[in-house]
């Protein structure tokens, strides 16, 4: 029963819990996830997962064992299994042709060649890491120029989830996505797969387009969200210079139902592994096939979100009498959002490079993202310290930044943190998540994203 056997190539952020959530879903169904990363796999066969997700851990338990198995045998479960996903990083190119733009395919085309070496059957492949459209069918190729006589079945079914909520994403996803060509076995191969997600998603929530379509749809869904936010932040710059306050304005302006009010949240930038990578492929995209108007469109979408970044640290160097030199800065908040320990292309890797650059020494506190942060500072010059609690990364500093959205941070004792940091302390909140009015009332000089500021300060600027 090959086509009850699931595999999953790559066990990162979409691999992980995607296949856990199968497996716990469709005890009919074996499912394996390998990856080269032994270090990984031992952390998912551990009781200390390799990514934090809040529910992950009742939902791997839940399967682990029972009919989900994380291996490094690739080879093994190449053979074994009658339907495979891939989902290794598809990071951006830094190098030749489309470097900073396009997708390095490289750990998926060598994905592609090791399933054609080892496969003894027909199999079914499924692209779920994001991919520029019409890999499918460079893959279609490459799988299929086999001397074996083998069958390769290429299916784009993309993934929406989001860290931090993956379990509930995953659990109830607004919809399920699956792309395949519209040949006799596109179609049948399609029908095994939407029967997987049959278990626990209701039919009409499981769309089925053509594959370019769903390779197309998966980058666009990214890059219209990333929009609002560039936009709303373009915005929040405006709010600054006048009276308005972007919270009211985005609230007052998502109340239209036809606007709607998700995405709309001001702050210091977007991060995480898809929106800047699905954007800029989707420009080059759009180079490709000579289209450079909406290329620059799109562009625009990641050019706003590094604005965004630098102005919020040109604010902090300007409100500290135009230098930040020598000063102590706790940063509250490394992870690119709340609830995950995730930090690619968090605006903080930014944020903390130009503050080091202006020489200020930073003093970093995340819940859960300190072992990322120092990989991605690893080698950068600078006084920086990490540490255990936020009250420690405060302590005789001059100013704190917020960068990330954690809930924690509306619940600290902010007199204690006050009195412990030189004066005139001051407070930049990035992501509007603090108490404003009090701590102003506690003494901080408050500069908030896109509204007043409360500034006990009469310096003119
Ligand atoms: C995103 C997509 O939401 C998901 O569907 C896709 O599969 C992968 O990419 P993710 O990167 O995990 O998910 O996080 P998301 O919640 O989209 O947030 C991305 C960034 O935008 C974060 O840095 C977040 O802080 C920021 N953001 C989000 C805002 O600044 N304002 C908002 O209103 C919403
Ligand atoms: P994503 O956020 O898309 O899930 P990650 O980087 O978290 O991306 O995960 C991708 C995973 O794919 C990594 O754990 C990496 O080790 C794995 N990987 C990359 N190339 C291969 C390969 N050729 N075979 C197996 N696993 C691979």
């Amino acid at each position: 029963m090959e086509d009850k056997t699931i595999l999953c190539i790559g066990a990162g952020y979409v691999g992980g819990p995607t296949m856990a959530m199968i497996a716990a879903k469709c005890p009919d169904y074996t499912v394996l996830i390998v990856d080269i990363n032994e270090e990984r796999i031992n952390a998912w066969n551990s009781d200390t997962l390799p990514i934090y997700e809040p529910g992950l851990d009742d939902v791997v338990k839940k399967a682990r064992g029972r009919n989900l198995f994380f291996s490094t045998d690739i080879v093994g479960g190449i053979k074994k299994a009658g339907i495979i996903f891939v989902s290794v990083n598809t990071p951006t190119k830094d190098f030749g042709a489309g470097a900073g733009k396009a997708a390095d395919l490289q750990y998926w085309e060598k994905t592609a060649r090791s399933i054609v070496e080892h496969s003894e059957g027909n199999k079914i492949v499924i692209e779920k890491s994001t991919l520029p459209v019409r890999t499918a069918e460079a893959m279609h190729r490459i799988l299929n120029a086999n001397t074996k006589g083998l069958h390769f079945e290429v299916l784009s079914n993309p993934e929406f989830l989001a860290e931090g909520t993956a379990v509930k994403d995953l659990e109830n996803p607004d919809r399920v996505l699956i792309g395949a060509m519209t040949t006799e076995r596109g179609q049948e191969a399609l029908k095994k797969i939407v029967a997987i997600y049959e278990n626990w998603v209701s039919r009409d929530k499981i769309k089925t387009t053509n594959v370019w379509s769903s390779e197309l749809t998966k980058l666009v869904s990214n890059a219209m969200l990333a929009q609002r936010i560039s936009s709303v932040n373009s915005l929040s710059a405006l709010c600054e210079k006048t009276d308005a306050d972007i919270q009211e304005v985005s609230e007052a302006m998502g109340l239209d139902s036809r606007i709607g009010s998700k995405f709309l949240k001001a702050g210091v930038g977007f991060g995480g592994s898809c929106f800047k990578k699905d954007i800029l492929n989707l420009v080059y995209l759009c180079e490709h096939y000579n289209l450079p108007e909406v290329a620059r469109y799109w562009e625009q979408v990641v050019f706003m979100n590094e604005f965004q970044e630098r102005r919020f640290v040109g604010k902090i160097i300007q409100k500290m009498f135009n230098t930040v030199s020598d000063k102590r800065i706790a940063i509250f908040g490394f992870a690119f959002k709340a609830d995950t320990g995730d930090t690619r292309e968090s605006p903080a890797i930014y944020i903390s490079k130009w503050l080091l650059e202006e020489k200020a020494k930073i003093a970093i506190y995340d819940p859960k993202a300190t072992k990322n942060a120092k990989l991605e500072l690893s080698g950068i010059e600078g006084n920086i310290e990490y540490c255990d609690c936020p009250y420690e990364a405060a302590k005789g500093a001059h100013a704190i930044a917020v960068l990330t959205d954690w809930n924690e941070f509306k619940t600290y004792d902010y007199l204690k943190i006050f009195n412990e940091m030189e004066k005139p302390a001051f407070l930049f909140d990035g992501r509007n998540v603090l108490d404003h009015k009090k701590l102003f009332s506690i003494g901080f000089n408050v500069f908030p994203l896109g509204k007043p500021e409360l500034s006990h300060l009469d310096d003119g600027n």
